[in-house]
């Protein structure tokens, strides 16, 4: 994708709330960006978190963030859209779709209007299925527009695991794969602690119960996170927002980053007609390449069966 028409590191994020303003606070005090830009129906809001943020333009690496409009599409390195509808207690993520997926193509016609140069990242949930409509309405070639996918899922499993190992997390590669939701799956077959595969750590490390059970207790507590965390709160926000941050990074650093974004399949694992997260290399074009790792049939299973998961809704909107 030419990049001589955007700015140089310009983001566009559409939503102001509390996911919205805290990746761009994230993102200026990561100085990943040079101009941020806040939109929201409540032009307020974004007035009030540009400004509040702005204020402390003395503490950050040099940047301009302010409120602005559909006009600023046109020129954009990345467009990140977190607006819409947000999970109630107890309310599941693909409960959210219809209203949140007109709120997604209504964006895209808009950027497309503005004949905008940029990748698209979508946030909002159901994230996988948005990420869908948002590629469909687009007509662009995949991987330019992609999704948040499981890379914060994928997050919470290493944070669980180096917990339960008591290792650095960095020192703990592990992938969540499929739906951003209840039928996601932890990919156990590669996941690897210090260079080694989980089961051979296990055995020279014997501090947590690495039985079936263990295993279902973590994932359970993966797959959980979100709800207890609204349970508490109200929303989440700052976990999503790093993640969210991880893939800005990739994205504007030209990174050839290997992250679980929510990736639109065309025949990888035997998939199309839907997006969920897969390990993909993530650069300055979005997704360059969905990576096909090999599942062992359990696994493939809990791929194929979240990818129908999907399907299903997508077929319902009419896509
Ligand atoms: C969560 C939201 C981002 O999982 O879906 O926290």
């Amino acid at each position: 994708m030419e990049t001589e028409h955007w700015k140089a590191r310009k983001v566009v994020i559409v939503g102001a709330g509390a996911v919205g303003s805290t990746y761009a606070y994230t993102l200026a005090l990561r100085g990943l960006a040079d101009e941020i830009v806040l939109i929201d129906y409540n032009r307020d809001l974004a007035k009030g978190q540009a400004l509040d943020m702005m204020h402390g333009q003395a503490f950050f690496p040099s940047i301009q963030i302010r409120d602005g409009d559909q006009s600023d599409y046109a020129d954009a390195a990345l467009i990140v859209i977190t607006a819409g509808a947000k999970q109630q207690p107890g309310e599941s993520r693909l409960q959210l779709v219809q209203k949140n997926a007109a709120i997604i193509n209504g964006c895209m016609d808009q950027i497309l209007a503005q004949n905008s140069p940029a990748v698209v990242l979508i946030v909002s949930n159901p994230v996988d299925i948005l990420t869908y409509v948002a590629h469909k309405r687009s007509g662009w070639p995949r991987g330019r527009v992609l999704g948040s996918g499981t890379v914060l899922d994928s997050a919470r499993f290493r944070h669980q695991l180096a917990t339960r190992c008591g290792v650095d997390v960095h020192n703990v590669h592990a992938h969540i794969m499929g739906e951003h939701g209840d039928s996601e799956f932890a990919a156990w077959s590669i996941t690897n602690m210090a260079g080694m595969p989980i089961e051979q750590f296990c055995k020279s490390c014997a501090k947590c119960d690495n039985s079936e059970l263990g295993r279902k207790a973590i994932v359970h507590a993966v797959r959980h996170s979100a709800y207890h965390i609204i349970d508490y709160k109200g929303a989440t926000w700052f976990a999503v927002a790093l993640a969210m941050t991880q893939i800005t990074a990739a994205i504007l650093r030209n990174q050839s980053s290997v992250l679980t974004v929510s990736a639109v399949l065309d025949g990888e694992y035997g998939e199309q007609g839907v997006a969920l997260g897969v390990p993909s290399i993530v650069s300055v074009n979005g997704v360059d390449q969905v990576l096909e790792v090999a599942l062992p049939p359990d696994e493939s299973k809990a791929f194929h069966n979240s990818a129908a998961t999907l399907r299903e809704i997508i077929a319902s909107l009419g896509l």
